[in-house]
This record gives structure tokens, sequence and C-alpha cells, in this order.
């Protein structure tokens, strides 16, 4: 290059980035009054002004992901020097796992002042229930029923993850799970499209909002596209094989909600499906989510799922593994380098077009404008914002809050529950009630074990003043030494009534925690069975990561509590309701199957040719067990009542353009205020294609006093009954549904309807 082109190249360079950046470099923020670049078009052209300036490096560059640990995952040498080499060089885009304002402002620093084109990086963390202060695990969030309840969680953990410099999370996961072995389900909504769209949709919201430029808010990632949730066997990252209509009708359509939320960015996933690994799946990322859905974010890639194309085995190489994955729409490579190490060959010799790494950057450079990072790469993050928001007694309420409204009651045989001031003595047992680890469940970013309060603390500060509570600890959580069991049982005969604290260490669910036996593990069981044996009304507290299959415990324990991983208020929300302050109205998200056998067990199954019957033995049954669950999807008791009647519909006919009003009267025949999940079914009898024997299509969660009765209204429309018929179009077809209204899947309230052309 010559001297003069040299000098022209830089002025013009200089111009450029005077134009797409509004202020100067360094922690100064935007002038005051300066707008965000909002508009589409100025967005676009701010864009594509700087992809005229960047190199091919550069490009790669803003495609690649690296976390704080790349080094100790790639064995490289000398590696967080070559991190901080290629960070200077503008060939590292975004980082993970980077904490705190100081550490993230250190690297924004480096981008903004050192590197050439000065193009900020993005910073994500897998900020999934809470960043400090720690939530109930998403699936008992999802047993609330209250999709609510999850925005305001992830806003508030949005908030305090943002003041520790981190701009994006990557969440929420919208995984469809039917399948309890599989240890992820803990980080999900469940087995269901419906309550997981919704609760998808929620939590965009609550991470991200409507604007992405907020400063308390981060850019949200559903992943992980596409069925990550349906591996063989339940076992994780497992190939994943179903039909298009199953992929359509039952996994994809919380991520759609997701989009439709405005989500800023998806995950490819780590499984294949029919063949082909999602994250070289053209169909996936680019028929279905940009052109079928005008997804206008980027895809990450799951850790390491591009280099992973070359294990599944459908490229020869690294290189070939990134082209297929570039190409199949992942934008930005985690952790993979391929994209920043490999495909600048490809780009030489062919194989790869300049158009599609063009394409890529300008998904992930548009996201960074969107967000003000040109503007204000540190988004007000300091040490100061830290400690300000970070578990505030208002977040440590809304903890208490979601924990509580998650609980599930399972049993409560003769109202065992709630305990009251004439229990004189309690005598708590198991190794989760002392546990100040568990209670945080899987994936708890910055969350600590000294801010939990653990059951057994909850218990003895919410009792009531006159009530004794001891504690024995009886066994360890997947122990096999028996020794502490006949101590426990010896203590519990002279207490009115035993809780026993049971279920699965935090690390027994979340990612690579698969299980194959899912009941209480270790001798959890033969320690219950001893408490039950001396006659003492036994009350289970279960904290768990997943539906378990508990049988024996289902029908002799006096009472059971589903409490999942609660958060960091775990021992105040169980004492809460155990001591009946408040009336718990959690629902479950995913059915209890009786036996890992039944698995996968789903309320929204096909009938077969041979439904299961009692009189038939050639119907669809097992030898050894019941067909049916332990307890449904839906399903959740309270400390009162609620009688369902008086089922109407606006009209037996709906007309093809109209919609139907289904009313239903709910009245409170207990003693206690308490609230319901009123749910609402459809089935559709006859279609081209075989039809599932309900659909959830409606909840509404309402409060109600003694005596009190509410009429609960739902609208169902032609889309509510549309599905992907026999040629693959989605729509809904004529004929007869019926309708069923009720406390859970089960319900037996019902009418029909025809739906007429
Ligand atoms: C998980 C993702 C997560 C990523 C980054 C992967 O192993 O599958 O869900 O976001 O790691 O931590």
């Amino acid at each position: 290059m010559t001297q003069m082109s040299q000098t022209f190249r830089a002025a013009s360079i200089a111009f450029a980035i005077l134009l797409v950046s509004s202020a100067a470099w360094g922690q100064k923020s935007r002038p005051a009054g300066q707008p965000l670049p909002s508009g589409p078009a100025d967005v676009e052209n701010r864009v594509d002004s700087l992809l005229r300036l960047m190199t091919i490096e550069e490009k790669l560059g803003q495609l690649n992901q690296l976390s704080s640990v790349w080094d100790t995952v790639l064995h490289r040498s000398n590696a967080s020097a070559s991190g901080m080499q290629m960070l200077r060089e503008g060939r590292v885009g975004s980082f993970l796992n980077i904490v705190g304002s100081e550490a993230t402002a250190s690297l924004q620093r480096i981008a903004v002042n050192e590197t050439r084109l000065k193009i900020p990086l993005l910073f994500g963390l897998d900020v999934i229930h809470g960043y400090r202060t720690i939530y109930p695990i998403p699936l008992g969030e999802a047993a609330s029923w209250d999709p609510e309840l999850a925005e305001e969680t992830a806003r508030m953990a949005a908030g305090e993850a943002a003041a520790a410099g981190i701009h994006w999370t990557f969440a929420p996961m919208v995984d469809i799970a039917r399948d309890p072995r599989w240890g992820r389900i803990a980080e999900g909504s469940g087995e269901d499209p419906f309550l997981g769209s919704a609760f998808a949709a929620a939590r965009v919201r609550g991470f991200q909002g409507h604007l992405l430029d907020s400063k308390s808010l981060l850019l949200a990632t559903a992943k992980h596209f596409a069925a990550y949730g349906g591996p063989e066997g339940g076992r994780d990252y497992n190939t994943v094989d179903m039909s298009e209509r199953t992929l359509r009708e039952m996994y994809l359509p919380p991520y759609r909600a997701a989009v439709r939320a405005g989500v800023g960015t998806l995950m490819s996933s780590f499984n294949e499906i029919g063949g082909v690994p999602s994250s070289a799946s053209r169909h996936l990322l680019t028929d279905i989510l940009r052109k079928e859905w005008q997804f206008d974010g980027f895809v990450v890639s799951d850790w390491n799922s591009v280099g992973e194309v070359e294990t599944h085995g459908i490229a020869s190489d690294r290189t070939s593994a990134g082209i297929l994955g570039l190409t199949a729409g992942v934008d930005m490579d985690m952790m993979s380098l391929i994209y920043v190490d490999e495909l600048r060959s490809a780009l030489k010799d062919g194989r790869l077009k300049m158009a599609v790494v063009d394409e890529a950057v300008r998904r992930v450079l548009r996201i960074k404008f969107r967000m003000g990072l040109f503007e204000d790469p540190f988004r007000g993050a300091s040490t100061v914002r830290e400690r300000a928001v970070m578990m505030t007694q208002e977040h440590r309420a809304l903890a208490r809050r979601a924990a509580s409204e998650s609980f599930v009651l399972l049993k409560n045989e003769n109202g065992v529950l709630p305990l009251t001031e004439s229990t004189r003595s309690i005598l708590v047992v198991g190794p989760l009630a002392e546990s100040k680890d568990d209670p945080l469940g899987t994936w708890s970013a910055r969350g600590e074990a000294a801010d939990v309060v653990s059951i057994i603390e909850g218990l003895r500060r919410g009792a009531p003043s006159k009530t004794k509570v001891t504690y024995v600890r009886g066994c360890g959580v997947d122990d096999t030494v028996r020794s502490g069991i006949a101590e426990a049982a010896r203590v519990a005969a002279a207490a009115d009534v035993v809780i026993a604290v049971l279920g699965e260490a935090r690390s027994m669910s979340g990612e690579a925690a698969s299980r194959s036996e899912i009941g209480l593990p270790g001798v959890q069981e033969e320690l219950l069975r001893a408490l039950v044996a001396t006659g003492k009304k036994t009350v289970v507290l279960l904290m768990n990561g997943r539906p378990l299959v508990i049988p024996w415990t289902a029908e002799h324990a006096s009472a059971i509590l589903e409490l999942w991983h609660p958060g960091v208020e775990a021992g105040h929300a169980a004492a809460d309701v155990v001591f009946g302050r408040i009336n718990p109205s959690g629902k479950l998200p995913a059915t209890f199957p009786r036996s890992v056998g039944q698995v996968p067990l789903y309320y929204n199954h096909k009938i077969s040719g041979r439904p299961a019957s009692e009189a038939n033995s050639f119907t669809s049954k097992y030898l050894d067990v019941a067909w049916t669950p332990q307890f449904p999807f839906g399903f959740g008791l309270s400390y009162t009542s609620f009688a369902y009647s008086e089922l109407t519909l606006s009209a037996t006919v709906m007309r093809w353009s109209d919609s139907l009003v289904v009313g239903v009267k709910v009245r409170n025949t207990g003693k206690r205020r308490g609230e319901e999940v009123v749910q609402l079914y459809v089935r559709d009898h006859v279609g081209s294609v075989t039809r599932p024997v309900r659909e959830l299509k409606g909840f509404r969660k309402i409060a109600l006093d003694p005596g009190e009765s509410k009429r609960v209204t739902f609208n169902i429309g032609r889309d509510d009954l549309a599905f992907w018929n026999g040629l693959m179009e989605h729509t809904a077809e004529p004929g007869q549904f019926s309708v069923y209204v009720g406390t859970n899947s089960h319900a037996e309230l019902s009418a029909e309807f025809q739906l007429e052309e």
C-alpha cells in the first residue's frame, strides 16, 4: 500500500468511526439528549458503513465468542495471553463468563480504545434464575402458572447482572421436556407447549423488555434451538429424532413465542434432529427461524457445538464444520474458535462466500447498535451500582414470594398441613433440610450458599412460638450409609409431627445430569419408611429439579409438598406454606410418572388405535404398572377446596371467523382463602392427522375467599384450534371439538362444539 493510500485509508476509517459512533470512547456516556440508534434505517446504515471498513479477521472476530475459561477447556498453551492478543487484534466479538463491572470494563476498555475499529464487546452469562439473588429454578417458577411472576424475577435478575457489566443472558431455556430423566428439565417450563410459550414470552419481556438499549436489562437468548429437550433415553446431548409435525406442534412453539416477544438472540443446540446437527441445520436456522419467523437478531452456537458438527460425523474436519455452521445460520461461534481460526482459508479457496460472513457480522453488529453499545459500551455498570442493586430487600421479598408460589401440594391427608400451634414438637429430618447450597439449584450465576435461608433455619424462625423444632440428619443425599436411620426414627417417636426434607442435590439436575432412576437417591426412602413406621404424621418436603418417581412416598406420607430447588429464600418460603401463612397454589408443569418404565409420559399424548382400557388386555398399557401417572400435568392441591360447575359455551357452533366464549363457575368450598389455576383443555375429535387426547389452551389464576364464587371466561379462536394438517399446513379443520375445564389435565367438566367452515 502506498503512503498516500495508507493515509487516505486511515482518514476514512477515522471519519467512518465518527459516523458509526456518537461518543468519544471511554467511560463517558453519550451526550445528554442525544438519541440512541433506534431507527432501523439508521442502524442499518451504520452497520453497513462499519462493515465496509472491516478486514476479514475483524469480521470473523465479531463472530467469535471466548470464555474466561477458554484456555483450560481448549488446553492451549499461554492461552490467556493469546486471548488478550486476539482481543487487541479485533478478533473477539464477545466474551462469556467474565463477571463484575470491573472485569468487564477492563476488557471493554481494550476493545473500544485499543482495537483498530473500536467495536464494543458483548458480555454474556448464564443468568438463568437470578444473578446474586437466586429465585426458584425455572421448572419451579413454571409450577406457579404465573408468567408475570417469571417476568418479574427475570427483570430483577437482569437488573443485578446489568449492574455487574453483563449485557446478555443465555436464557430463557424454552426446551419442551417430556422425559424427566433429562437433567435439564429443571431449566425449562416442563412438558407443555402452551404453558411453555407463555413462560418463554414472559421471560423474554422480563430479561430484555422491548428496548434493547435499557441499561438495567439484558439481551435475552431463547435456547436451545431446537428440540434439545427431546434426547433419546433422556440422556443429555443425545440424538433427537421426531417427525416434523411433532417438532412443529410440540417443541417449536415456545421458541416461536420468544421470537414474537422480540428476543434478540437464539442459541443453536448440541443435538442432531433426524440426521442433521442443529448447529448445522439450514432448515431450522434459516428456513424456519429467519424465513418463516422473520427473526432478525443473531444466533449463537452452544459451547463448541459448531466444533461438534465434526464429531456428529457430517464434517470431516473443523473447517468444514465451520462452513456448515455459518452457512446454516449460526452467526456467532461460542468457544470452538473455528470461525476465527479456520474460516479465512475457506474464504480464500472459495468454499465460503464473503456474503455469508457479511450477513452474520451484520446481524451481530445490528444487535450491538440496537443495544446502544457504540454510544455507551459500559452501560453504566459500576461497583457502586452493583452494591446498590445486589440482593436488595425487594429482591429477597420477590424470591420468597416466587418460591412459595412455585410449591405444589401433592398430598395432604386429613388436612395435616398447615401445621398449627397445637403442634408442640416437630422433628425435621433429612439431608436437604440443613443444606444451604442445594436450594440454589442448577446454574446459580453469582448466587452464594451463605445467602440461603435453609429449610431448617426457616422452619425454626417460622414455627409458632410454643412449637419446638429439632433436627436430625438421618442420612446423606445419596448415601449408602444407614447408620443414622434408627436414631432418626427413635427421636421421631417423641415428636408430634415429622417433616422429612428429601430429594436431589442440586448437582443431580441441570446440564450433564441425567439420571436413569429418578426416585429418591441413596437410602432416603429407607429413612422415610423408618419414620412412617413410627406411626407419626410424616410430612415430606421434596427438593428436586425434575419430576420424581415416588410411588411409596405418594402412598404412605401424610403430606407431600414439592419445593423444587427454591432459591435463596427457601426456608422462609417453606415455613410460610408449612405454617399456613400462605396457601399453596402451584400446579405441576410436568407429569410425575409411577415408574421410569412409563417414560415418556405426558398428558397430551395421542389416543392410539387401542386406547388403554381395564376391560381389554389388548389395549395400550403395561402388565406391571398402570398406564396412568402418579400425579398428572396441571395437578396441585390447596388448603382449601374448589368446585367447578356451570360450564357454558357462547355457541355450540363456531363459524370459521368467529370465536367462542367458554365460561365456568369456580367456588371456594373450603374454609380458607386460596388461589386456583383454572385450566382449559381442548380436544379435536377428527382430523386429517391424529390429534392429542387433549391440549391446554388457556389458564387463569384466580383468588377466592371462603364461600366466594367467580365466573371465569376464556376465548377460543380458530388459531387456538390450528395444527399441522395432513399437508403440513398450519390450519384448523372443521368438525367436532370438546372443551374440558377444571383443576388439572384430568378435568372432567366438558362441553362440545362444532367448528364450521
Ligand atoms: C450450555 C448452555 C450455556 C452454555 C454457556 C452450555 O454448555 O448448554 O445452555 O448457555 O454452556 O455457559
